[in-house]
């Protein structure tokens, strides 16, 4: 007898929609019917919802280890698992940053029995680690930051950048804002009265630093024929240079924060928004959607980097940039279909299937015979008021907070445990059950149909 049978279900596959069972058993998906009979030792009732391949958030700081007041795996798994994220892959700017083989083996063992969803791990690039690069294995790709943000974590020489992309083992994930430009606008406002403006962080981190960024990084992919994955594109003109640039190779990723506000979402929010890269102009946002619609853009991620907002409640230079985003990431797209602004088949390729893509996941992200049974039950009516009370992440707000939303995750399943269930909390499921997950390497590309 199987373990677990979705019934009656519109299951969202890559190329639309069907409804039908999905029957899982010993964590997989084993038989997808249009009508299955047999008993299985749970049924779930899926009538008028959707069954959606749980989410893979590609990009997220949990903050283990060194700023764990922030987030720690428990809480930022937790959160992930609310909102309908399954797996979760975690950046290296921690405290101290993950730039060696042996800080990326501790990191796992502080992972490994306290996360609720599945994880892994990026590694980060310094002016001096290319060696340990080339020691390290199951990574789903290598953070390379051309500017500052938060965490001192940067690639200043154009020489290790070359390097970088030379060895082509693993794909290179870019910050791509570039040092050079960032220090130049830092100085044109040093005692400028524009850095009393709602959206100097917008004006001082300028639209041209990350253009120029981009167009580095991608003539260096095309030079190696390396793979190149543009973090958080959040610009037009970004946008512009990655449409002529893209090939299987070149993926882009764009963020809910991006594609919601814009430089006049300040006013209210003030610096809980600053954010690296900043919030942009509303002619960007529609650039960000513009791209989602003719396939520029692969994949939504969240960017979670938590920050108390003891800590955001500061002056400009002393508030840390970054917003929460792990559990509002499936909501703000399911409200957007919605909206009509795309369609919930193109959302399952942006945040589950891509990521697998791209990040070399086997089998995950999709609704298949035979792939993991990580699954999200959506109910597209359910309209619910967001606050900073419900949030599970431990630094407890959201941007969010006070919109209403159209189209919540109901139900997330795990390796066929059911994790969360609206209402009722963690599913009688504890920290631990999720898994780490490996990584293929750039060289085995069948995974990219
Ligand atoms: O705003 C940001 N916050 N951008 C980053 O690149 C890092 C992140 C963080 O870790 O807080
Ligand atoms: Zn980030």
């Amino acid at each position: 007898m199987a373990d677990l049978l979705l019934k009656k279900g519109k299951i969202v596959f890559m190329d639309g929609i069907r409804e039908g069972d999905v029957v899982v058993n010993g964590g997989k998906i084993v038989e997808i019917a249009a009508d299955y009979r047999e008993e299985a030792t749970r049924v779930i009732d899926c009538q008028d919802k959707f069954i959606f391949p749980g989410v893979i958030d590609a990009h997220v700081h949990m903050r283990v280890p060194g700023t764990e007041y922030k987030e720690d795996f428990a809480t930022g798994s937790m959160a992930a698992v609310s909102g309908g994220v399954t797996s979760f892959l975690d950046m290296p700017n921690n405290v101290p940053p993950i730039i060696s083989k042996k800080m990326l083996t501790e990191k796992r063992g502080l992972a490994d029995g306290q996360s609720f969803a599945n994880y892994g791990f990026f590694f980060g690039a310094t002016d001096d680690n290319v060696d340990e690069i080339k020691r390290i294995s199951n990574v789903p790709g290598i953070k390379v930051y051309m500017g500052q943000s938060t965490g001192n974590l940067i690639v200043r020489k154009d020489e290790v950048l070359e390097q970088i992309f030379s060895y082509g083992k693993f794909p290179v994930v870019a910050h791509a804002e570039s040092q050079e430009c960032l220090t130049r606008f830092a100085e044109e406002y040093a005692g400028s009265d524009a850095r009393s403006r709602a959206d100097f962080h917008s004006v001082v981190r300028p639209s041209e630093c990350a253009r120029e960024a981009v167009k580095h990084v991608l003539h260096l992919a095309k030079k190696y024929d390396a793979r190149v994955h543009i973090a958080h594109a959040s610009t037009a003109e970004e946008i512009d240079v990655i449409r002529k640039f893209k090939t299987d190779k070149v993926t882009c990723e764009v963020t809910p924060h991006h594609l919601v506000f814009d430089d006049t979402s300040y006013e209210k929010l003030g610096l809980k928004l600053k954010v690296n890269p900043p919030i942009r102009t509303r002619a960007d946002v529609e650039a960000l959607w513009a791209a989602i619609t003719d396939g520029t853009v692969d994949i939504v991620a969240s960017d979670h980097a938590p920050h108390l907002l003891s800590e955001k409640d500061a002056e400009y230079e002393a508030c840390p940039a970054g917003i929460p985003g792990v559990e509002t990431i499936l909501p703000v797209m399911l409200d957007a279909v919605n909206k009509g602004l795309l369609n919930l088949d193109r959302v399952a390729q942006l945040l589950s299937a891509g990521p697998a893509r791209i990040f070399g996941i086997k089998g995950k992200g999709r609704i298949e015979v035979g792939y993991d049974a990580d699954l999200v039950i959506i109910d597209m009516d359910v309209e619910k008021k967001i606050s900073n009370a419900q949030m599970l992440t431990k630094c407890a707000w959201t941007p969010w907070d006070g919109m209403t939303l159209k189209g919540w995750p109901v139900m997330t399943i795990i390796g066929g445990e059911v994790m969360y269930e609206s209402g009722g909390g963690a599913g009688g499921a504890s920290a631990g059950v999720g898994k780490f997950v490996s990584s293929r390497r750039a060289g085995e590309l069948d995974f990219l149909q």
